[in-house]
Formats: structure tokens, sequence, C-alpha cells
């Protein structure tokens, strides 16, 4: 009998994503028997999809920016023209690459990679096609799609991050519907390849997740790349004719396009896949679980998008090796959600980690300290030309809970930041640590300095 008939692995995960892969990796290192069932390709969104492929055309659009901008430095640069199908063929390149690498790690880590789509049969056992994977634990790693909303239908001039990122010309006008982290990103895209565009945006600032300053930030920088955008604006409806789509708001405004991004949200892929049949709780579509990632079925945990908070790869790749780490009896610390760093990579970057300073505020009340040191005062930015600030959250006497950056490359410098939260370090500490100069980076160590009383390049 196969192993497969007698049903006997350890894990059995649905869902070959950032999540799920992280999960059989670390199970197989961990020496427990692992299939990992994928419907479509290995590496899921992030790598198919989202981090990677946009991250390629944000990259492409830097370069289109550097050779519009030679003249600022002294260099005489012509911008022509982007070539999308060249673009494509540089981000496929990318994707390709990663893709075959994972695939290999899989393979060498004797994971049983099944490929179709898998369904639960019961809480332990998962059904692809003929193939009944038994585990006596099953890891939920289904993941997210792009959502839209109510009668938006998604179709030709009207689309998601999906078929935004095979494009294949530049569009000349552009409606983006949603100024959080995809609507920011394609924007800074399509306007750096030539497009003009529009943001529309309910909530009153762009990034509205973000501490409030930084959101005000980009703004400012948007409108000055000429990114036009409008917030607290109510989308009431879009219609399409042959050439054109028309966008309209509750106030009354119409606005025309080419092209209307809708970037609204990723809702968790969990129907049809049987899990309220196998006695799972689904709330809203997503799987709750406790701190230790189980569902409310023993030996069912769940990972990545379809768990209720951040929907970010790395936090996928974290629950996927907390889970296995759990699996195999090692009592991982549970990851905490605040301590989770996120950079959202329009130009200019965006990047912080821990707690806002409101939030700070509901935590601790007036025992909470700020500072905001500005990248006017850091050489390296002010040889890249850039603008931006970092600001400082502080417990009084106490740790920094919370960091945010704003300003070209600060996404690189999230590594010290959550280092800095999550090790609960307070601000004369991180200030007897010398960073070099002259880096970006140093910019973290001077806000560290001035917030510890005594600021090098900065006011007190
Ligand atoms: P999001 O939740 O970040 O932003 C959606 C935005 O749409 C919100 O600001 C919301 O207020 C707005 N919105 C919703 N309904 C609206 C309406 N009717 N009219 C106008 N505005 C409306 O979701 P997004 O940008 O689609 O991204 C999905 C997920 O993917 C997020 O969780 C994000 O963190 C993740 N992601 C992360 C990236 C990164 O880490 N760099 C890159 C891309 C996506």
């Amino acid at each position: 009998m196969s192993a497969e008939a007698a049903g006997d692995y350890d894990v059995v995960i649905l869902g070959g994503g950032s999540g799920g892969y992280a999960c059989a990796l670390r199970s197989a290192q961990l020496g427990l028997k692992v299939a990992l069932v994928e419907k479509s390709k290995l590496g899921g969104t992030c790598l198919h999809r989202g981090c990677i492929p946009t991250k390629a055309l944000l990259h492409a659009a830097e370069v289109a920016d550097v050779a519009r901008e030679g003249s600022r430095f002294g260099v005489r640069t012509t911008f022509e023209s982007v070539d999308m199908a060249a673009v494509h063929s540089y981000k496929d390149g990318v994707v390709s690459r990663l893709h075959k690498g994972l695939q290999g790690l899989v393979k060498s880590a004797q994971v049983d990679y099944v490929e179709g789509t898998g369904a639960l049969d019961g809480p332990h056992t998962v059904v692809v096609g003929e193939r009944r994977l038994t585990g006596k634990n099953v890891v939920l790693a289904t993941g997210s799609y792009a959502k839209s909303l109510p009668g938006l239908e998604i179709d030709g001039r009207i689309m998601t991050s999906d078929q935004a990122l095979t494009l294949d010309h530049v569009p000349a006008r552009v409606v983006v519907l949603g100024g959080g982290v995809i609507g920011v990103e394609f924007a800074s895209v399509f306007n750096s390849f030539g497009a003009e565009v529009t943001i529309v945006e309910a909530l009153p600032h762009l990034v509205p997740a973000e501490e409030e300053v930084i959101s005000k930030q980009l703004e400012r920088s948007f409108r000055k790349r000429k990114i036009a955008f409008k917030t607290g604006a109510r989308f009431a409806g879009a219609t399409q004719a042959d050439d054109v789509v028309t966008v309209s708001l509750e106030s009354g405004e119409t606005l025309t396009a080419d092209l209307l991004l809708v970037a609204v949200g990723r809702g968790p892929v969990t129907e049809g896949l049987g899990y309220e049949a196998a006695g799972i709780t689904v709330d809203r579509g997503f799987v709750p679980t406790n701190e230790r990632l189980q569902t409310n079925v023993p030996g069912v945990y769940a990972v990545g998008d379809i768990v209720p908070g951040l929907q970010l790869a790395h936090r996928g790749f974290a629950q996927g090796i907390f889970v296995a780490e759990e699996i195999a009896g090692l009592s991982p610390a549970p990851i905490k959600e605040t301590g989770i760093p996120r950079v959202t990579y329009c130009d200019p970057e965006v990047a912080s980690v821990g707690l806002t300073e409101a939030q700070a505020r509901e935590s601790f009340g007036d025992e909470v300290e700020t500072y905001e040191y500005n990248l006017g005062g850091n050489g390296k930015s002010q040889i890249l030309g850039t603008q931006g600030f970092i600001k400082l959250v502080r417990r009084k006497d106490g740790p920094v809970v919370g960091v945010h950056m704003i300003g070209a490359r600060v996404g690189e410098q999230i590594g010290e930041a959550q280092l800095i939260v999550n090790w609960e370090a307070h601000p004369d500490e991180v200030a007897g640590l010398v960073h070099a100069h002259p880096t970006q980076n140093e910019a973290l160590g001077e806000a560290h300095l001035a917030l510890a009383g005594k600021p090098l390049h900065a006011h007190a």
C-alpha cells in the first residue's frame, strides 16, 4: 500500500504559497512526512502575482525616473519610452528563476508535492482528484484573491492587480480605486511609466493604516510627482464603453480613463473547500485561530492570508515555520502581530513596525514620547535627493514601540527598525551603537541619538 493510501503523513498542507511552502520546508527539516498540495504554481500570490512581479515593475519604474531625471545630477540622459514587452520579460525572468529555485528546494526537501485542486473531506483528509491525503495534522494555507466591490465586475478596462501585471501597453489615463498598499504602488508605477493617474480613496488619507504624518508626507510627494488623488471620496459606480471607462463618485463627480484599477483589499480563499463541512469555523470567509494558529478543530491549523490580520508574505512565512515547529513539539514563541514589519514600495517608500502614536497612546495614555528626524539632515538622503523623515514612538522612560519611515529606499532600513521594536530597545541603547556614515541607515541612529537627548545633525 502506498504511503498516501495508508494515510500516514504527519502534515498535509493545502496551498503552496508563502505560508504553505514555508510550513512544508520547515516540517521536512524537522523530519516530518509532508504533503504539499497546490492548484496552480508553487510560490502562490507572492511569487507569481504579488510581491515579486510588482516590485520588479517598481524597479523598472525607478529606472524610468532615473532616465528622466539625470540632469538633476548633472548627467544628460533622455527618457524615450517604456517597452512593456521587455519590461515583462525582465519581470518574468525574475519570477521564473525564483520559481525554479523554489521547486528545487521543495524537491530536495523530499516534500510530496501534489499538483491539483484540493479540498477537505473531513478535518484530516485532503482530496485531490483521485487521491486522498490523510495527515495527523492539516494546515490550511489557501491564501487570498483581489476583491472587487458589489456590482463592480472585473472585466475589460476594469481590472485588479492580477490583470494590471500583464498589461501589454502603458495606458494614458488610469483611475486607481483604493489608496492602500496596492493602490499607491501601482499609481507610482503607472506615473513613472508616463500615465496620468488619479487615486480614489474612501478614507481621509492615502495609506490610511499608516501613521498620519507619514500619509501626509506621501500625499505631498505624490502631489509633486503629479499623481492626483481624491481622499474621503466614495465610489458610486463605473461603466465602460469600447475606448473608455467612466468612474462616478458619490459626490456626483465623474472621472474618465483608459483603465480602472480596483485595489480595495484582498479576500480570503476559503469557499467551496470543505472547511465548514469539516467542522472548521469560518468567519466572514476568514479562518480564526488562537495564538498557536490552531483552528477550533484539533490537529487543523491555518496560516497566511486566510487568518485575520496583516496579509503579508513574511507573516505567512513566519506562521508556516511556527506551525511546523509546533507540530514537531518545539513549542515556538507565538508571533506578535505588532512586531511584523510593513513596507510599501511606492516612491517614496513607506516602512513601519510597531505601534503608531495613536495606538501607543491608547495603550499607555500620556506616557508616550515621539521624535521626528528629518532626512534633510541625512547626507545619503540628500545625495539621493529624497525627502522624508523617521518618526519614533517610545514609552516614556521605556523602549521604542514604533518606528515609521518615509523616503526613497527606506524599506531597506526596516531590518534594524524591527530589531529595535521587537527587542524592546531603549533609545540610549540604540544611540550607543555606531551607524555607518554616510548611509540612510545612519538616520535611524541619529533619530535615536536625538530621542536619547543628544542629537547630532538635528535639533532636540
Ligand atoms: P488595502 O486594505 O491596503 O487598501 C484598500 C484601500 O481601499 C483602503 O485604503 C480602503 O479604504 C480603500 N477602499 C475600500 N473600498 C473603497 C471604496 N468603495 N472607495 C474608495 N476606496 C475604497 O488593500 P490592497 O491595497 O488592495 O492590498 C491588499 C493586501 O495586500 C493588503 O493587506 C496589503 O498589505 C497586501 N499587500 C502588501 C504589499 C506590501 O507589503 N508591499 C503590496 C501589495 C499588497
